[in-house]
């Protein structure tokens, strides 16, 4: 049987946005194909990602929705973009064929755009790999790692079940850019996923053409509490740089709570990436590690720069500064107390809370003073304009703990973010 079928947009800039994922979710089912509802409202707008709604048109019930295509980023043939078509059916309606929902989607795209048909429900492929880095067994996982991760996710979130993503994006065929999982002993230790994402360029090129590249946007990263501190996030994201830039792709984004001390050490001094632009409460969801409003930090990290190869080499900074001793650094609060606006020096610290996991669980007041804090301070301080400043290291002052700031100039941004070797 051909059916007519018909592919219309859901916006995702209209304020019935949510409300209209939570109802296609219901339709559903809950099923444990689809991506986490937070990801959908927040992360598939941001990385290029779209949603459409099939109907046929030639049914008797022609407003019917009867699917959804699910549109994440995959690749940039010259002007035009190629999308991974998740698609998910919704039960009762007649079957339509891949090729016929390909059409329908394509249709409604820009001339040359292109999908790529992928049935999330079917069972996946995994092919896994297995690459020393560092003396950590890292590499894509096998089908059995796929399903463990999910646990995983939900063990250390405690997210909701609509939170958590569904076990195939690690597997060969779902067109995600990046699943990496750690073994120790032959045991799950540890997971990455990223996905692919049409991102800007932030620098010179981008005003004058509008231009997308297509970069990595990492969502997920996660080490065993009881394998923790033994170089094994390290070794995941290293081998994420190498293979990344393998594949031809110079920069790769995620997010972070800017309060968390160790993602900090980790993020700026380790790996060398850099924060210039902050969302006050971009998450929508509450869970374990996010008890109150879930401010991000932006990270960018240009694996091409100087910084970074240094840091990748590990023969950079390692360990935090000592703030006390920078004379050109500004403190610019004390704890959650009232914070200084007016800072002009090179660099300022941004005091974060030593232990903000354990912050939030002992002090909710607290923690949302401390949120209200640092968020004032970020949105008054970072940017890419001359005058403002991006994050590029951890501090310490006894058992103070601070992100700290680099004021922009050209040279600045020419070293630490566009510049290549
Ligand atoms: C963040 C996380 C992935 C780090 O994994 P890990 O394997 O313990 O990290 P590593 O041992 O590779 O440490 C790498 C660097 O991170 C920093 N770091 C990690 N844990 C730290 C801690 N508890 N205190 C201070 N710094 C820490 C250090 O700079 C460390 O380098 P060093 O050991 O040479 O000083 C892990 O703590 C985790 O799963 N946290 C919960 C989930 C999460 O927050 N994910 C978001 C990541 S952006």
């Amino acid at each position: 049987m051909t059916l007519t079928l018909c592919a219309t947009r859901v916006d995702d800039g209209a304020d019935d946005w949510p409300a209209r994922l939570r109802e296609i979710r219901r339709r559903l089912e809950d099923r444990p194909t689809l991506l986490p509802h937070h990801f959908l409202e927040v992360v598939l707008p941001k990385i290029g990602g779209s949603l459409f709604a099939l109907r046929d048109i030639g049914a008797q019930n022609r407003s019917a929705e009867s699917g959804y295509a699910f549109l994440l980023p995959r690749d940039i043939k010259g002007p035009s973009a190629e999308y991974t078509l998740r698609y998910e059916h919704v039960t009762g309606h007649p079957v339509a064929r891949p090729e016929e929902i390909n059409e329908a989607v394509e249709r409604a795209l820009p001339t040359g755009d292109r999908t790529v048909f992928y049935r999330a429900a079917a069972a996946p492929r995994f092919k896994p790999t297995h690459i020393d880095t560092g003396g950590v067994d890292c590499g894509r996982p096998d089908a059995a790692e796929g399903a463990v991760i999910r646990a995983m996710q939900q063990s250390i979130w405690r997210s909701a079940a609509d939170g958590l993503y569904p076990s195939d994006l690690y597997g060969e065929e779902a067109g995600t850019g990046c699943s990496l999982v750690a073994r120790v002993d032959g045991t799950l230790a540890g997971f990455l996923l990223g996905f692919y994402s049409f991102g800007r360029l932030q620098l010179e090129e981008a005003p004058q053409t509008g231009r997308k590249e297509l970069q990595l946007e990492s969502q997920l990263l996660a080490v065993a509490p009881e394998q923790r501190g033994r170089g094994i996030g390290l070794a995941l994201k290293r081998l994420q740089a190498r293979q990344t830039l393998a594949a031809g792709i110079e920069r790769i984004s995620w997010t972070a709570d800017p309060l968390l001390f160790a993602n900090a050490l980790l993020n700026f001094t380790r790996l060398g990436a850099v924060a210039y632009e902050f969302q006050p409460n971009l998450y929508p969801f509450r869970n374990e590690l996010n008890l109150v409003p879930a401010s991000r930090l932006n990270l960018m990290w240009p694996l091409r720069s100087r910084r970074v190869q240094t840091a990748l080499t590990g023969a950079g900074q390692t360990g935090p500064r000592e703030v006390e001793r920078d004379p050109e650094l500004t403190i610019v609060n004390q704890a959650d107390g009232s914070p200084v606006l007016d800072a002009a020096s090179r660099r300022v610290g941004i005091e974060i809370p030593a232990d903000w996991v354990a912050l939030q669980r002992a002090d909710l007041t607290a923690a949302l003073r401390w949120r209200d804090v640092s968020n004032r301070l970020l949105d008054r301080y970072l940017g890419l304009q001359p005058g403002r400043y991006v994050i590029i290291g951890a501090g310490v002052s006894a058992s103070r703990r601070y992100l700290i700031g680099e004021r922009v100039d050209d040279r600045f941004l020419k070293e630490t973010i566009g510049g290549t070797n």
